[in-house]
């Protein structure tokens, strides 16, 4: 990686984030607190630490889904830069359709859309024809294993493992410079969970940069580049 001239895509500073209970007598606690790192186009930053120490929160915390007690987030994906601490939630919904990736465990559906559908979003939303963006949402979902039968179903009552392959498939079908991945292997087999591997490779290859969480350290020693330890707030390498 040559990361040294390259500008952080994402570069974080004394960012730190509690809860608090509102419906359990106010009680706060900390999540994180002073977490610094920066994140490089073409290298993937993968999260660590035991359950509940908040790399989930953390990733949601990038995407906007959760709000941040101090601190910065900035998201310089081309020549602009934004605070995603503080950005509006105009421009945060248009960095999430053109700029930033997220994939959580679980795909959220809109009952009644088909798969083929969700798949080809991304790629209409950025101004893509209809018959390319149908033509790459066919080509991810043969390449993940969906049988064609499915792709005009709504995912609602597709396998856990199916679901999360729609949800890989709508986020791998397009280029951004940032992609958050929530453990996007966990409930998949041997097979599949070599092929979204080798997306993220792919999607590295193209200066992608991804922050990831994974379950399994063999997928964890494939891909990461940098690991990010939340027990101590340090890079382990
Ligand atoms: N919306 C919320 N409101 C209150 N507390 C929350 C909320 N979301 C997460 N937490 C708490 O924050 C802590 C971190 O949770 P988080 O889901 O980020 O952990 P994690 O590191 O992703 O764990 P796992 O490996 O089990 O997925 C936990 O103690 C959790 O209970
Ligand atoms: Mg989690």
């Amino acid at each position: 990686m040559s990361s040294v001239m390259k500008q952080p895509v994402l570069s974080i500073k004394k960012l730190s984030k509690s809860f608090t209970l509102h419906n359990q007598g106010e009680v706060s606690f900390t999540v994180f607190d002073n977490l610094d790192f920066k994140v490089y186009p073409g290298e993937c930053l993968v999260l660590h630490g035991e359950s509940g120490m908040g790399k989930s929160t953390l990733l949601r915390c990038f995407y906007a889904n959760y709000q941040t007690d101090s601190g910065s987030m900035i998201f310089s994906p081309d020549d602009e830069s934004y605070d995603i601490a503080r950005i509006s939630d105009r421009l945060m919904n248009m960095l999430r359709r053109e700029k930033i990736a997220y994939v959580s465990q679980f795909l959220r559906v809109i009952p009644r859309v088909p798969a083929l559908s969700i798949v080809m979003q991304p790629m209409l939303d950025i101004g893509h024809e209809y018959k390319v963006a149908k033509q790459k949402a066919s080509h991810i979902l043969k390449r993940l294993n969906i049988p064609e039968k499915l792709w005009q179903l709504s995912p609602t009552t597709f396998s856990g493992g199916e679901q999360q392959r729609i949800n890989i498939a709508r986020a791998f079908v397009v280029r951004w410079p940032l992609m958050l991945l929530d453990e996007p292997t966990a409930s998949l087999d041997a097979e599949n969970r070599e092929i979204v591997l080798q997306l993220i490779e792919e999607a590295k290859s193209v200066n992608t940069a991804i922050i990831g969480i994974f379950h399994d350290k063999e997928s964890r020693d494939r891909v990461a580049d940098r690991v990010f330890d939340l027990a101590t707030g340090t890079m382990k390498r």
